[in-house]
């Protein structure tokens, strides 16, 4: 039977970045498509003292992306794989799991990736593939869910950190923060916002994801 500590309760006692410090420094790959704010803020973290993790790799698709230049600014290693140049999402996502092996890597962080994943990329790293979204899921899955958003009308949107699986922007919540709709807003003007709460909130749903993980009991 296992047993796993439900991850409110670990919010509360023990603390959970005191919990996190206990263990070996988590290994991420960081996975980013474009500009790579969410790469930063996790990087931050760690420098900081605030998440005890080391960044293995950057891996980018978008030969311009600049999470590439602020990986490279913080001396993190940085590999393109393009997916331009592979012949199906199955050859691509192969590619990506040998490279985050190569690296060691044992958490995998979607910090705007923007490509689906298949089931070769989810079974090599189950439960361990976490996702940022522009949403409060299930609302708004897939891209434009900022424009999507208000379009739809509501007065409240927001962010999700959740375990990615193969269904599109679906797996376990994490984490959430709500963002209101402002009657002026731009997709723009509303993305900027909800991009301050993501960068809240990556760090503590990666922190909260590792000392779930590590308190997971095997009882026979
Ligand atoms: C973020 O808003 C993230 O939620 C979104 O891409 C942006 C990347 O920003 N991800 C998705 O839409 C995934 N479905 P960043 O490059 O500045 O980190």
């Amino acid at each position: 039977m296992t047993l796993r500590l439900d991850s409110t309760l670990s919010l509360i006692s023990p603390n959970i970045s005191d919990n996190c410090q206990q263990f070996a420094p988590l290994k991420l790959g960081i996975m980013a498509s474009g500009n790579g704010s969410n790469f930063d803020v996790v990087a931050q973290a760690i420098q900081d003292g605030r998440l005890n993790a080391q960044i293995q790799v950057l891996i980018y698709n978008n030969p311009s992306a600049k999470a590439a230049v602020r990986a490279a600014n913080r001396g993190v290693e940085t590999v393109l794989l393009n997916h331009r140049n592979y012949q199906s999402r199955e050859e691509f996502d192969r590619k990506i799991v040998q490279t985050l092996r190569h690296y060691d890597v044992e958490w995998v962080i979607l910090a705007g990736w923007m490509r689906l994943l298949t089931s070769v990329f989810i079974d090599a790293f189950p439960e361990r593939i976490i996702n940022i979204h522009p949403s409060l899921l299930p609302s708004f899955k897939g891209i434009h869910a900022v424009e999507q958003a208000l379009a739809s009308g509501v007065k409240i949107t927001g962010c999700t950190v959740h375990i990615a699986c193969l269904e599109m922007d679906s797996g376990p919540i994490l984490m959430q923060a709500a963002v209101p709709v402002l009657p002026d807003d731009t997709a723009e003007t509303l993305h900027a916002r909800i991009q301050i709460q993501e960068h809240r909130i990556l760090p503590l749903a990666i922190a909260l994801a590792a000392s779930s993980s590590k308190v997971t009991l095997s009882v026979t």
